[in-house]
């Protein structure tokens, strides 16, 4: 049975995509069958996969929309929605539609509040994890990438995950993300699932130079390390992460050999030490 993780952070811009992708890869080419969700109307793991977002008509929206509509039909959904990309990976999809089961997991939340739901009905929290449950027994892990603008969709995804992963940049200010993410992560574990935890904190996009990264990483060491483990590398910030997107691959395709692909094998070999 698979086990899931949530990559987070209330902040844009910070490395979430770049770390579901590399992350993803990485347990791939150490013989793991990895599924990666792309949990964002913007799409952008999927563009980074190679995929143009738009033309992906099955997509995550589908089969958000499919888990609230006709339960009973989900796995029929399942051979289309999932694409087998050349790195090695699974994806499902996502693009703007996302947008639109965004806004109807928004009304089943407004209904939810307005009239009394006996315990175990569907809710709008869980709906992704009824369709994640259903995808478990045929990978070893499964990696989701999380948007910003939705957060009923970040919502879903941590509670259909076991860990979550929270990228930060290693720049002034970047922590300040910090507390809402784990806030976030602590209501989520209470109110829908009691088994997710935070795997660690990821500093992305690290410069040895700049004394300021060095203090960033002290800092976040400082402040959230005696509660939550700080992954052991911080993942440098290079060119040749920035080109993968626009080259359709992971780093450890792109440039195998870059500190930062090193990087995310560092943390892959954490990840699989989790279990
Ligand atoms: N280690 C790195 N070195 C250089 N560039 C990086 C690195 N990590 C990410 N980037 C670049 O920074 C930008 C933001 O990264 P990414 O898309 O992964 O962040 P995100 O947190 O997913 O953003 P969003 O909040 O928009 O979803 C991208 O252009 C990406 O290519
Ligand atoms: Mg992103």
């Amino acid at each position: 049975m698979a086990i899931v993780y949530s990559i987070t952070n209330q902040k844009g811009g910070v490395g979430k995509t770049t770390t579901a992708l590399n992350l993803g890869v990485a347990l791939a080419k150490e013989g793991k069958r990895v599924l990666l969700v792309d949990n964002d109307p913007q799409g952008n793991l999927t563009a980074a996969l190679g995929y143009t977002p738009g033309e992906q008509k099955q997509n995550l929206s589908k089969l958000l929309l499919a888990a609230i509509d006709a339960p009973e039909d989900l796995e029929l959904h399942f051979p289309r929605s999932i694409l087998h990309t050349e790195g090695g990976v699974d994806l499902i999809p996502a693009n703007g539609r996302l947008a639109d089961a965004a806004a109807r997991l928004q009304v089943m939340r407004l209904s939810q509040a307005s009239q009394y739901h006996d315990k175990g009905e569907s809710t709008c929290e869980v709906v992704m994890a009824s369709v994640i449950d259903r995808l478990k027994g045929n990978y070893d892990y499964i990696v989701i990438d999380c948007g910003l603008k939705h957060e009923l969709l970040t919502v879903n995804a941590l509670a259909a995950s076991d860990y979550c992963i929270v990228p930060v940049q290693a720049h002034f200010l970047a922590s300040e993300g910090i507390p809402d993410v784990l806030g976030l992560v602590k209501s989520v574990r209470e109110r829908f699932n009691p088994r997710l935890k935070v795997a660690g904190i990821l500093l992305t996009m690290y410069q040895s130079r700049p004394q300021l990264c060095q203090s960033v990483r002290e800092s976040v060491g400082e402040i959230y390390g005696q509660e939550y483990h700080v992954f052991e590398r911080p993942i440098e910030q290079t060119i040749k992460v920035a080109e993968c997107p626009a080259a359709g691959v992971s780093i450890l395709d792109y440039a195998p050999r870059n500190p930062a692909a090193e990087s995310y094998r560092s943390l892959a070999q954490e990840v699989l030490r989790l279990g």
